[in-house]
């Protein structure tokens, strides 16, 4: 049976906009999550928030909204926020490593605090009828600390928790454990999605002989930096499509465009697509030459002529 396969969500680029673009064009993805939600101090929504989670802005694909805090009430509030969506599941964040969320006892800095995390899991449970789910490294300081956790996470009908097989204090850096992850398995009742550096099809075989039992999936930057992954995984092929920088190049110019509405002025715009060709970069022939080209054009029409010149030495090179 081909596994499912869901987006992992990233903050800044994997927005309404670009899920719905992706979904378009490349497909292979079942379920996206949206990035997270985090209040400020008030219960109020951002509008950045709002527009991204509309209904009206995510007809075609199905999407679970993401909550960042450890604070019973606020989840609730967002809960009911969703709710009022019509979602039906909400995504807990366990897993982001910066300093400034780890310190304040977020995201990853929040493993190793089973009792918070049975406070805002009993007030969710208890005060509505919303359906959990968790993405969550294994630990911040070491991977054991999830293993304490579970007993928690065990007494509440979460619908799974997808794990990230790092621990928050090495960031995006240094390999996966996988022994620590194994162990993972064979430590909660819940039913685990695998996540972390799928970034091509064999690192994507090797993960499931591994992990028979797993059958979902989480692919995070691997599909920025190259969106016909997912598709590719689906139908076993390391082939891409004949006509893979058409493709590409109308998949760019959508999100260009609607990013160049939605952002005002030539620099949020220019710095809003250097972020995304960090990613895309990487599968052209020479990574470091095309960031580079990008990096340097230094305004719209320079941008879309490095755009041309990089897609044209693409398509006349034979992969
Ligand atoms: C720029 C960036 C933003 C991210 N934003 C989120 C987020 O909003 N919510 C979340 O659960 N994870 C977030 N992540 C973590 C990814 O979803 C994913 O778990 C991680 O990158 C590992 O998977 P990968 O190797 O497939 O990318 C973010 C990661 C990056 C690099």
């Amino acid at each position: 049976m081909a596994p499912t396969l869901l987006s992992s969500p990233l903050q800044g680029f994997t927005d309404f906009r670009f899920r719905n673009a992706f979904h378009h064009y490349f497909g292979g993805i079942d379920t996206f999550y949206a990035p997270y939600i985090r209040l400020q101090g008030k219960l109020v929504i951002k509008n950045s928030y709002q527009i991204d989670l509309d209904p009206e802005n995510n007809t075609t694909l199905e999407v679970i909204p993401q909550v960042m805090t450890n604070d019973p009430d606020e989840f609730l509030f967002v809960v009911k926020y969703v709710q009022s969506l019509g979602y039906k599941e909400l995504n807990w964040n366990l897993g982001c490593p910066y300093p400034m969320v780890t310190k304040s006892g977020m995201g990853s800095g929040l493993i190793c605090q089973p009792a918070k995390i049975d406070d805002v899991l009993h007030k969710a449970h208890n005060e509505s009828d919303i359906v959990v789910s968790m993405k969550m490294r294994m630990g911040y300081d070491n991977p054991e600390e999830i293993l304490a956790t579970f007993p928690i996470l065990d007494k509440y009908p979460l619908r799974n928790i997808a794990i990230h097989a790092r621990i928050g204090k090495q960031l995006y850096k240094g390999p996966v454990d996988l022994d620590a992850f194994e162990k993972c398995l064979t430590s909660t009742k819940h039913k685990l999605y695998y996540n972390g550096d799928i970034t091509s099809v064999s690192a994507f075989k090797a993960i499931e002989k591994r992990f028979p039992t797993i059958d979902h999936f989480m692919i995070g930057r691997g599909l920025i930096t190259d969106p016909f992954l997912p598709n590719m995984i689906k139908n076993n092929t390391e082939e891409y499509p004949k006509n893979r920088w058409e493709i590409f190049s109308e998949f760019h110019d959508t999100i260009y465009q609607q990013y160049d509405e939605y952002l005002s002025g030539p620099t949020p715009i220019k710095m809003k697509m250097q972020g995304f060709w960090q990613y895309f970069a990487e599968t052209t022939s020479n990574p470091h030459k095309t960031y580079k080209a990008i990096k340097k054009a230094a305004n719209p029409q320079k941008y879309r002529q490095a755009v041309n010149d990089i897609l044209r030495t693409e398509m006349n090179v034979e992969y």
